[in-house]
């Protein structure tokens, strides 16, 4: 396993509370290298990704992340081998059935964006029940990205959009940004300011594409089942030593 080269409360008390990100997204990547690298079926490494969920989960909510997001499925996914599909789907369900009710006494609400349509029914049901008992907790958003990619809420917006110019419920004048994010999955939330990708690769893959614009990225070689609190807080404090410029000069900055 990947060793965390700092202690979890010196890397916690390090942090910054006043600049924590707002929104954290994840794209949980490793599971079946390392379940090749154990020797393990691909499922496996699923499974003990499972864990690596709840420590960013518990460690995101600790700091007072306020919103999660992780890419749980991609659209791309369904073209894996059907088994290896519906162990997942059935992980998703179990996983959801088995924590439920820790997520309900931490205040975590649940949320789910993608084409949920696509999923199988029972995977729906389960989803939706979970969302609907945790709608009011305020502590953390959780989201999870299935059968998501960017293209295909970007194809679903601009669809969204002509629609109501159509049927003349809105102005072409009137489409902005604002108006833009507002048809997206993610509406009213804020964008993610750091985005984590685990296991070496360096790519967006489709996940969060409008939402990302000005998020700081952070990739590490750590594979997604072996993925820690550790590893959230290294890329939390990496994110609060970067300098956000949003396209102006630093010494425009407000002096921190
Ligand atoms: C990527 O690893 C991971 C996934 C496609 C699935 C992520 C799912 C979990 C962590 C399981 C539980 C999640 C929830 C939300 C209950 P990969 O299979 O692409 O790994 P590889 O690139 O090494 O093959």
């Amino acid at each position: 396993m990947e060793q965390a080269p700092h202690s979890i409360d010196e890397l916690k008390a390090r942090i910054d509370t006043a600049r924590v990100p707002q929104h954290v997204a994840i794209i949980m990547d490793g599971n079946g290298r390392w379940a090749k690298q154990h020797g393990e079926h691909r499922i496996v490494g699923h499974m003990s990704g499972v864990r690596s969920v709840r420590e960013a989960l518990t460690g995101a909510s600790e700091i007072g992340v306020r919103y999660l997001t992780l890419y749980a499925f991609s659209t791309e996914n369904w073209n894996r081998p059907r088994t290896e599909v519906e162990a997942l789907m059935d992980l998703l369900v179990k996983t959801v059935v088995d924590e439920i009710d820790e997520l309900h006494k931490n205040s975590v609400r649940l949320n789910a964006i993608g084409d949920l349509d696509s999923l199988p029914e029972n995977c729906r049901r389960t989803l939706n029940d979970a969302i609907a008992r945790t709608a009011t907790n305020d502590r953390i958003t959780l989201t999870l990205a299935l059968s998501y990619s960017a293209r295909w809420e970007i194809e679903r917006m601009v669809r969204m959009v002509a629609d109501e110019v159509r049927s003349g419920k809105l102005d072409p004048a009137a489409i902005n940004e604002a108006s833009i994010a507002d048809h997206l999955c993610t509406r009213g939330m804020p964008d993610p300011e750091l985005l984590i990708r685990t296991s070496g690769e360096q790519r967006i893959s489709n996940f969060l594409l409008w939402q990302i614009a000005y998020a700081e990225l952070w990739f590490t070689p750590v594979l997604w089942p072996d993925f820690r609190k550790e590893h959230l807080y290294e890329a939390v404090l990496d994110y609060q030593n970067r300098e956000r410029r949003f396209g102006m000069i630093s010494e425009q900055l407000p002096a921190r």
